[in-house]
């Protein structure tokens, strides 16, 4: 089975009322402890690349490791450019091979948004792949643009039509109260995202594939076995994951997932190292966080997204 696009997989999701993971990569255990979860899963899979992956991993390697994994799995999976912030970045992915890209003009005014996202439909689809698009801000870090709360912001429902019909995007990721990174929420708070406002731009598109930026749980038995062996991450909250849930019942048919990675993958290293100390081959401490990547995608999945067998 080749890369295939998001597709047949968002229609597949709006009606059956599930969601697609799409979870980052960066080196090998982590496509290897995604797919070999999606695989006993049964699950569709969007794995996806952030320009900071690309440049630590180089292209050709990135795509090597992903054909690899469908060698392996034969599972669908789609190969998509998270955050791609150029036409040119756009474009380079999908001349190497990507079948999804994300153009995210979000922080620049509707009219730019719109004529970049266009530029970017139209290479796109003349060449097989589709375009998620942006609209509204999100705070937290991606790559190494920094939104600060004050200055993200709810996707305004009224302008998703237009945005739409205008720019031929084929999924569209909104900001509902989600964030980047692993501090979403204050701690002792309790996270509500918007999901009137998720209802109001589904009924405004009404089939249209919703996507969910910023969805980690952050979930705090890792956070505490980070910090049991050594580690210092302050006072981290997550999406509640039971919203997630709600959310991908609904509209959204994609719900992307970097930060509780990196944790699960961080806590299993240092839990690894405290326990071995004398221990130096990199091979004994990268097993077991491929392993935690497994379980958590293996959650993810089944408790989450409501995937499981859809493949
Ligand atoms: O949204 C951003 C993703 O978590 C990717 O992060 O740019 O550090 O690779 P990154
Ligand atoms: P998290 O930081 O919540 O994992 O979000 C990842 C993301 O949105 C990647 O585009
Ligand atoms: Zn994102």
């Amino acid at each position: 089975m080749p890369l295939v696009t998001s597709k047949e997989m968002f229609e597949k999701a709006y009606n059956g009322g599930y969601a697609i993971g799409a979870f980052n990569v960066n080196n090998m255990e982590i496509i290897q402890g995604i797919t070999e979860a999606a695989k006993e899963c049964n699950a569709p899979l969007i794995l996806q690349v952030s320009k900071g992956a690309r440049s630590y991993a180089n292209h050709t390697y990135l795509i090597k490791l992903v054909e690899a994994a469908i060698a392996d799995t034969g599972l669908p999976i789609c190969l998509h450019l998270d955050h791609g912030d150029s036409f040119e970045l756009c474009k380079s992915c999908i001349d190497g091979g990507f079948t999804s890209v994300m153009i995210d003009m979000s922080s620049k005014p509707f009219a730019e948004n719109i004529a970049i996202t266009r530029q970017v439909v139209e290479y796109a689809h003349d060449h097989g792949v589709v375009v998620e698009a942006e609209l509204g801000t999100l705070a937290g870090i991606e790559d190494e643009v920094v939104v600060s709360a004050e200055d993200s912001s709810y996707t305004r429902p009224e302008e998703v039509e237009e945005f739409v019909s205008k720019t031929g995007c084929d999924s569209l990721a909104i900001a509902i109260g989600t964030s980047h990174g692993a501090y979403k929420f204050k701690p002792g708070t309790k996270p509500q995202l918007r999901f009137d406002v998720l209802e109001e731009v589904s009924r405004r598109l009404p089939g249209f594939p919703i996507v969910l930026h910023g969805a980690s749980s952050v979930p705090q038995d890792l956070v505490a076995k980070v910090n049991a062996f050594g580690g210092e991450m302050p006072g981290a909250v997550g999406v509640p994951e039971d919203q997630l849930r709600k959310a991908a019942s609904l509209s959204v048919c994609k719900i992307n997932i970097d930060s509780d990675l990196r944790i699960a993958m961080t806590a299993a290293v240092r839990e690894y190292l405290a326990g071995h100390p004398a221990d130096f081959d990199p091979r004994a401490y990268l097993k077991p966080a491929r392993a935690a990547i497994k379980q958590l995608v293996a959650h993810k999945i089944t408790d989450v997204l409501g995937c499981a067998g859809k493949a």
